[in-house]
C-alpha cells in the first residue's frame, strides 16, 4: 500500500501485492489488496460473538477502500467524518474494539499515527475557570493523528450548567470543528446516559456519524470468554465444571443487572478460580501437570 500526500488530506493507494489470474481469484476479501482487512479480521477472530462489530469494521474498511477508488476516478469526495459513539454496559468490548479500529486506521493511513489515548472525566475537567479548556485542548493535541477514546463520556455532563464538564464538552466540539479529520473521537458509555448526554448539546449527535451498540453477552458467550481466558493463562476448565460455571455466570448476570461487567467479570472469575485451585492443590503432596492446569467445579462454587 502506498501513501500519497496532498495538502490537507491523506490518501491511500491500495495495491495488490501480486497479480493473480482470474481463475485463481480468491474471494474478494481474501484478495491480496485487502491484507489489512485480512489481518484485522484475524485479530478479531479471538473475540467471542460481536458479529455486528465485525460487520462494522468491514464496512469501515470497504468505505475507505472505495473512497480511494472514487478519488482515483476523479469523483469529488468529501473528507469522511469518523467520530463514533459506542454504547453498551461495562465489559462488552468497547475499549477492545476502539483499539482495533485505531490500528486499522493507522494501517490504512487514515490516521497518521494511530495511537490510542483512553481518557475519562478527570483527564478533561480542571479545577478552576479556564483550566478545563486548556486541559481538554492539551488532551486533543496529544491525540492528534490517533484515536481519543473517552469512557463514561456522559460524566462530563454531571453537575449541570455550573460544572466545568460543560466547558469540556464545548471545547471538544470546537476541537472537532478545528481539526476535522486529524483525530478520531470515540465516546463511550451506558446507553441510557449517553442518549441523555447527546441532548445536552444540539450539535453533538450529528458530529458522530457512526453509532455502535455493544450488547450484553449471552451466558453462552460469557462461558466461551471464560474458556478462552482460562486457556490464555494455561488453565483448563474441567468438563464437569461447565454447568457449575454456567450457573454461576447466569446468577451473577441476574444479580448485578446492568452493572454486570460482562467480559471483565468473567476474567475476574477465572482469576478467583485459579486462587481457589491453588488452595485446593496445596493440600496435595504431588501435582501432575493435568492437576496444575485443571480448574474444577468446586473452584467456581457459588457460595465460596
Ligand atoms: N468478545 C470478547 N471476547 C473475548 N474477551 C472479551 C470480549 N469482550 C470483552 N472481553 C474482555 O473483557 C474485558 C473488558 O473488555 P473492554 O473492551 O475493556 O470492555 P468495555 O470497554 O466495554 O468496558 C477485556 O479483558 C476483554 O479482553
Ligand atoms: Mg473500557
Amino acid at each position: 500500500m502506498k501513501q500519497i500526500n496532498q495538502p490537507g488530506r491523506i490518501h491511500v493507494v491500495f495495491q495488490p501485492k501480486e497479480k493473480t489470474s482470474l481463475a485463481a481469484e480468491p474471494e474478494w476479501h481474501r484478495h491480496p489488496a485487502h491484507e489489512v482487512l485480512l489481518d484485522i479480521e484475524k485479530e478479531m477472530e479471538h473475540l467471542i460473538g460481536l458479529a455486528d462489530l465485525k460487520i462494522l469494521v468491514r464496512e469501515l474498511y470497504a468505505t475507505a477502500y472505495i473512497n480511494q477508488k472514487r478519488i482515483e476516478a476523479d469523483i469529488q469526495t468529501k473528507g469522511q467524518m469518523l467520530h463514533m459513539l459506542f454504547t453498551g454496559n461495562p465489559g462488552t468490548g468497547k475499549t477492545t474494539a476502539a483499539r482495533i479500529i485505531a490500528s486499522m486506521f493507522k494501517r490504512l493511513h487514515i490516521l497518521e499515527k494511530g495511537h490510542f489515548i483512553e481518557a475519562e472525566r478527570a483527564d478533561l475537567v480542571g479545577e478552576y475557570i479556564g483550566h478545563t479548556a486548556q486541559k481538554t485542548r492539551d488532551l486533543v493535541k496529544k491525540a492528534m493523528g490517533g484515536v481519543l477514546f473517552i469512557d463514561e463520556a456522559y460524566s462530563l455532563a454531571r453537575g449541570g450548567e455550573k460544572d466545568f464538564g460543560k466547558e469540556a464538552i464545548d471545547t471538544l466540539v470546537k476541537q472537532m470543528e478545528d481539526h476535522q479529520n486529524d483525530f478520531i473521537l470515540i465516546l463511550a458509555g451506558y446507553p441510557r446516559e449517553m442518549a441523555h448526554f447527546l441532548t445536552l448539546n444540539p450539535g453533538l449527535h450529528s458530529r458522530f456519524p457512526i453509532t455502535h451498540h455493544f450488547a450484553d453477552y449471552t451466558v453462552d458467550e460469557l462461558y466461551q470468554i471464560a474458556e478462552q481466558s482460562a486457556h490464555e493463562k494455561w488453565y483448563d476448565i474441567d468438563s464437569a465444571a461447565k454447568p457449575i460455571l454456567m450457573e454461576k455466570i447466569a446468577e451473577e448476570k441476574r444479580k448485578q443487572g446492568f452493572r454486570f461487567a460482562n467480559g471483565r467479570n468473567i476474567r475476574t472469575m477465572i482469576e478467583k478460580a485459579a486462587r481457589k485451585q491453588a488452595i485446593r492443590l496445596m493440600k496435595q503432596t504431588t501435582h501432575s501437570k493435568k492437576d496444575l492446569r485443571l480448574l474444577k467445579g468446586e473452584d467456581f462454587e457459588l457460595s465460596k
